[in-house]
């Protein structure tokens, strides 16, 4: 590769969970430490970094179309970094497939992309998808984020092995980061204007510390410590797995104001024999008591999960139980996927592949028993009345967008900005949203 012209501005473009949109943010510091500046909306970078996914097919596909069509106006390539789950997972790939990047830094190397950065420019490409732990922390800037919403990663990293997840192998084993360094991050993105904080793990609620007193923490205790810090009024934690749940964060959630009552808890499928064969290591029955112990002591909490059809053997009275399953619950609002064989997972490999007309059968039904509960859900919360913090401008002038504690989507108008929480009467609920009438600003 030839030497390159320092980058000026740059671009992180992220795909994928949360956690990814969390890293992507923290590479963009990293840049922004060198002295180089976001790109200005329409405007093209100097360096590109596509932060990617690795969780179905075309998640990846997507990485190689993306480069290959990455051009500056005068014909020439921006300087291009993958990072992310796909660099971890085929980075070598990418450097033989793919000889217009420079740069291939996994999603546990990232602190060392100014070091690739400065290699890159005297022409050595370079590729790091080493996973020394908890280092990465260690050695980011500070946070400088301006947004009332902010995540906050901390945990990292799975250890369960579900038979169908790449996850384990791009992100690594389960990590937490320390009580401390995790208060002290809280107290900077609300400095920085957070007045909401989504803690974010691949599973969240499996996060294990010692709070200052040494004495042994697990996430409730983290979300009560959190919820003492001035100017934070929401807090909102993903992605849990049902086997880490403990009482402490079912109890947080009937005792402290500032946990939303909102609760993401993926189940995958309602058959016992299928999260058998998936890895899962619970039932669908332990499942459901689990939610009905949130729902004990948080009455109004919403319900999210996350569905895959036509796993591997999938039988259709199988895929039934995971619809009986979804009536029994009623979710506010869930995610649904066709299973993807993932290479180098079990799943991928065993017998009974589902073809991909019945999976596209299968989703479209379970999607509409999904898209039922969710009008349900909005329809019910008409009437109420609920704060909403103010994330940004609707369409037209005067109108806002915010979420409710439940997350869903409230638009309304008002003289109003982004970062205020206001008191707004519920309306007319929509699909995907509900529309509110302001009831007062509150005391900002
Ligand atoms: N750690 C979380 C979520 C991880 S990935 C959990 O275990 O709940 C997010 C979602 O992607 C999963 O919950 C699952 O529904 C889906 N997913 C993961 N691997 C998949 C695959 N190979 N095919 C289809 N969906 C998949
Ligand atoms: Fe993937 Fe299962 Fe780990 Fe979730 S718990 S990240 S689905 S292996
Ligand atoms: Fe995708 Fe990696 Fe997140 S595979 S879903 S970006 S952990």
């Amino acid at each position: 590769m030839k030497p390159q012209t320092p980058p000026k501005t740059y671009r992180v473009k992220s795909f994928g969970c949360q956690m990814n949109v969390y890293d992507g943010e923290r590479m963009g510091e990293l840049l922004a430490e060198k002295g180089i500046t976001p790109a200005q909306e329409g405007e093209e970078a100097d360096l590109v970094v596509l932060n990617t996914c690795h969780i179905r097919e075309k998640a990846a596909e997507k990485v190689y179309s993306d480069i290959g069509r990455l051009k500056k106006p005068d014909g020439s390539k921006p300087m291009i970094a993958v990072a992310g789950c796909v660099a971890q997972a085929e980075g070598e790939e990418i450097m033989e497939r793919a000889p217009s990047v420079s740069m291939v830094v996994g999603p546990q190397a990232y602190h060392r992309l100014p070091d690739m950065l400065d290699k890159a420019v005297k022409g050595e490409r370079a590729t790091d998808t080493d996973m020394p732990a908890i280092a990465k922390f260690d050695s980011l800037p500070k946070r400088k984020r301006r947004s009332p919403t902010a995540f906050l990663t901390v945990q990292e990293g799975c250890d369960k092995f579900c038979t169908y997840c790449v996850v384990p192998y791009t992100r690594g084993a389960e990590i937490s980061r320390p009580y401390n360094d995790l208060v002290e991050e809280a107290y900077k993105l609300v400095e920085a204007g957070a007045r909401e904080v989504t803690l974010l793990g691949q599973n969240v609620n499996a996060w294990a510390g010692e709070d200052k007193r040494g004495a042994k923490a697990g996430l409730g205790e983290l979300i009560h410590r959190l919820a003492e810090v001035d100017g934070l009024e929401r807090i909102r934690y993903t992605t849990s797995h049902p086997n880490d749940m403990d009482e402490a964060l079912i109890e947080a959630h009937g005792t402290c104001d500032k946990l939303m009552p909102y609760l993401h808890l993926p189940v995958q499928s309602g058959n016992d024999r299928v999260l058998k064969a998936m890895n899962r290591a619970h039932t669908a029955e332990s499942y459901l008591r689990l939610l009905e112990r949130f729902r004990a002591v948080r009455p109004d909490i919403a319900l999210s999960g996350d569905f895959i059809v036509g796993f591997p053997g999938e039988s259709e009275a199988e895929f039934e139980d995971t619809l009986s399953l979804i009536d029994e619950v009623h979710y506010s609002q869930a995610f649904s996927f066709k299973y993807s064989p993932r290479p180098g997972t079990p799943a991928a490999t065993m017998a009974g592949q589902i073809p991909e007309e019945v999976m596209k059968d299968r989703l479209a039904r379970l999607q509409a028993r999904l898209d039922r509960d969710q009008v349900a859900f909005n329809e019910a919360c008409v009437g109420k009345r609920c704060q909403v913090l103010v994330e940004r401008k609707g369409k037209r002038p005067g109108q806002w967008l915010g979420k409710s504690p439940w997350l869903t989507s409230v638009w309304f108008e008002a003289n109003a900005q982004i970062g205020d929480m206001v008191e707004v009467e519920l309306v007319e609920a929509g699909p995907n949203s509900i529309a509110g009438r302001l009831i007062e600003p509150a005391l900002a």
